[in-house]
């Protein structure tokens, strides 16, 4: 039995209910010959038996995460990039429409959703830490701020700009342990009738899929709605929509607003008797989750030995921060996936974190085809297999681990 830890929202117990081991920051690409004095933590998930939050166990400093070399870029998918603009035209026609209205996004990235705000003139601001990517935004014609929101500079941007009519978020709440800093400051800057918006990927997605790769240091919070409806309720807002998104494995998306001021829609409710039918925070559904994630690390380490010792070739195809569980944690190296490719910039020339095996640019997939490829970014199955339709024409096989180790 390791210590006892406690909510990092409301104090009470948490359970743990998997410990990954050692890994590194998932998106820590490191330069080769520089692989001394690897920053590693111990990676280890568990539930709030007051509150049902699952959340890291251990925490890492959000600067060793969130700095100008951060190499993310969400416009590197065509389809995130799509579904994005949609979202910046729904909100043009929802909650943008009064006078002279304002929008803050927290995590804005490269600009991915508030180019489409800019082009169409409307008053903006993103928040967002890691200057690579606030540089790639403003390029982008997006106002940013190069900066972590939390209520320090929420109440700095209510006094320069005036009260927001929206605060969106997308992939970058659950990445904040310290979420009351957050929700002080959406408090500070939102107007009175103004909502909250973010978009996080789905425990019951999580769970129900076996995408334990999902669990790493940068996702620090896995929502439900009971834990969000929780969550919000204790800092002084309500949950009053949800909306299942097919982004990222499974996720939704959570409209919180001052209370009274937004009628709850029956979402909520189909939502949290659907979590309380499939017991989604009780400890059996957490051990299911433990005998798959280990059936799948066994399942998926077998087919790589095996496919090694016939003499085929596989290629990890997505240098993502998820794959940085999936292969640290399964324990695959070098010489079973001698590199992975990827289309961000940032990331090629570099060393995976832990495995420390290499990145090339997708150029390097077809020179020649390997036999297999292990698509670490399943997350984008449709859009790679499509990009990549002449690999598997040409006789090649895609490996995947989610929900369960398969070749097509
Ligand atoms: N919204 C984009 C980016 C998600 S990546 C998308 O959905 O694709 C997460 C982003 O959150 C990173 O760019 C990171 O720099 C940023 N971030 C981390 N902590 C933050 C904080 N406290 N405030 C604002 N942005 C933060
Ligand atoms: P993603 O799954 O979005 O996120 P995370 O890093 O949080 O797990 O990352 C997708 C990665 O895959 C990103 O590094 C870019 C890369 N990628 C390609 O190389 N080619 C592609 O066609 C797409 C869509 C992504
Ligand atoms: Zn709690």
């Amino acid at each position: 039995m390791t210590d006892m830890h406690r909510c990092r929202i409301c104090r009470g117990v948490v359970a743990e209910f998997f410990d990954f081991g050692r890994q590194p920051i998932s998106d820590a690409f490191l330069e080769p010959g520089q692989v001394e004095n690897e920053f590693f933590f111990r990676l280890a998930v568990g539930v709030c038996q007051s509150c049902t939050m699952v959340q890291l166990l251990e925490e890492v400093p959000r600067d060793r995460m969130f700095h100008h070399g951060y190499p993310y870029r969400s416009s590197e998918s065509t389809f995130m990039s799509k579904h994005f603009e949609q979202v910046a035209r729904r909100f043009l026609e929802t909650e943008l429409t009064g006078d002279d209205p304002f929008v803050v996004e927290i995590g804005s990235n490269d600009g991915v959703m508030l180019r489409t705000v800019s082009e169409a003139g409307v008053r903006h601001l993103g928040v967002d830490p890691s200057s690579g990517a606030a540089g790639a935004a403003a390029t982008a014609g997006v106002r940013v701020r190069t900066d972590f929101f939390e209520e320090s500079s929420a109440i700095d941007i209510r006094a320069a700009d005036g009260p927001a009519h929206l605060i969106f978020s997308a992939n970058t709440t659950s990445h904040i342990p310290y979420i009351d800093s957050i929700f002080r400051g959406v408090d500070a800057l939102l107007a009175d009738d103004g909502v909250f918006v973010f978009e996080e990927r789905y425990l019951a997605d999580i769970i129900g899929q076996t995408a334990f790769d999902q669990i790493y240091d940068e996702h620090f919070y896995l929502f439900s709605i009971r834990s969000v409806q929780n969550m919000a309720e204790r800092f002084g807002f309500q949950l009053v929509d949800a909306e299942h998104l097919p982004v990222h494995g499974g996720a939704v998306r959570y409209t919180i607003a001052r209370p009274g001021r937004r009628k709850p829609t029956r979402a909520i409710d189909d939502f949290l008797a659907r979590e309380e039918a499939d017991g989604l925070t009780e400890p059996a559904a957490f051990e299911r989750f433990a005998t798959d994630v280990r059936k799948v690390r066994d399942d998926l380490m077998a087919l790589l030995r095996k496919l090694r010792a016939d003499g085929r070739t596989v290629v990890g195809y997505g240098a993502t921060a998820k794959s940085a569980t999936a292969v640290n944690y399964c324990g695959i190296t070098e010489e079973l996936v001698p590199f992975a490719c990827d289309s961000t910039p940032a990331k090629q020339g570099k060393l995976m974190p832990g495995s420390h095996i290499p990145v090339r640019a997708p150029s390097a997939f077809g020179n020649p085809y390997p036999d297999y490829a292990l698509l670490f970014a399943w997350n984008h199955a449709e859009e790679i297999m499509l990009k990549e339709r002449e690999f598997r024409d040409s006789g090649g096989r895609w490996i995947l681990y989610v929900p369960n180790v398969h070749v097509v």
